[in-house]
């Protein structure tokens, strides 16, 4: 068999299952049975090289674990955050393209201070904690996870960033104002934020994504009202709270803010043009990030 014929089969398997992207997925499931990077496999496929038995049986393994709508990151065991890659697995959040936006921002607002300490609430993989580490060294990073299994996933990709100043609790945004010392200059946070009433519509979310992970309670909103409540506690002077939050919770999210006494808050959208997280702060909040709706208090 050809890599050509291989990744065809795997492409319609995949597109058969309703798999999003079944040719992308198809490459790289095929990428991490061969050991060989992706690209590798597209110049094999394009020449239509021959591919041996035993790593058609590993593709064809994992293809057939991939249309049963098992996430692909948890077959490859691996999920890139901006120029990071962390190691994923069942019972954390695979961290979501959008989220970069909330850790850029984040990135952006600490750059403003000579050694921030930055908070990241609920930090699953340790994704925002680990590339705002990474982008600024100089940076001290505190990084919150209540729930037993993704502390472990956390704890993992911290031990693989040796040179990262994060340091890790197991505990919860309530947990905050016992564990910020002198106070945050960022807080930042992707806390579980779905109604609970809500079901997710892909199955990989469905079926696999934590519950503790998406689920907020009655209006998602029990644990954002946390994280507004312990974070604006712990804010410096010019401290910046960013909370990611669904396309209509932006509004509700600002009045939060205006309510734990932060005076301007402004809600950003994604790369979709969909209200994706909200910036607070005790001062007004300046162009570090876009502009959107502003709600003064
Ligand atoms: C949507 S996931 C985000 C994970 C990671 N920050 C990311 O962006 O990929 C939310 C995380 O918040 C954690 N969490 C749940 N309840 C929490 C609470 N009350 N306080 C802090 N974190 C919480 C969950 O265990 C989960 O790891």
């Amino acid at each position: 068999m050809s890599w050509r014929q291989l990744l065809r089969e795997i492409t319609e398997q995949l597109m058969t299952a309703g798999v999003p992207s079944p040719r992308a997925d198809a490459e790289q499931l095929a990428a991490h049975a061969s050991g060989a990077p992706r690209s590798r496999v597209r110049l094999w496929a394009a020449v239509s090289d021959p591919v041996s038995d035993e790593v058609v049986a590993a593709v064809r393994a994992l293809a057939e674990r991939r249309a049963r709508r098992i996430p692909l990151q948890y077959l490859t065991g691996v999920a890139p955050f901006l120029s990071l890659t962390l190691e994923v697995g069942p019972g954390v959040l695979i961290p979501r393209p959008e989220t970069e936006l909330l850790a850029q921002a984040a990135i952006r607002a600490a750059e403003r201070f000579e050694h921030p300490h930055v908070v990241d609430v609920g930090t699953g993989s340790g994704a925002i904690a680990l590339a705002v580490a990474t982008a600024l060294p100089q940076a001290r990073v505190t990084a919150l996870e209540p729930d037993a299994i993704a502390y472990t996933w956390a704890a993992h990709n911290l031990r693989r960033f040796p040179d990262a100043h994060v340091t890790l609790h197991r505990a919860a945004a309530a947990d905050l104002p016992a564990l910020a010392g002198a106070g945050a200059d960022v807080v930042v946070s992707n806390p579980p934020y779905l109604p609970d009433e809500e079901t997710p519509l892909d199955p990989e979310v469905r079926d696999f994504d934590p519950t503790g992970a998406l689920f907020g309670g009655p209006d998602g909103l029990d644990v954002i009202r946390e994280v507004i409540s312990a974070g604006s506690a712990v804010l410096t002077p010019l401290g910046v709270l960013l909370c990611e939050h669904t396309e209509d919770q932006g509004e509700r999210v600002r009045a939060l803010c205006a309510e734990a006494g932060l005076s301007s808050a402004l809600t950003h959208p994604d790369l979709t043009g969909r209200d994706r997280f909200t910036a607070a702060s005790h001062v007004p909040v300046d162009t570090m990030t876009a502009t959107r709706s502003e709600v003064p208090a």
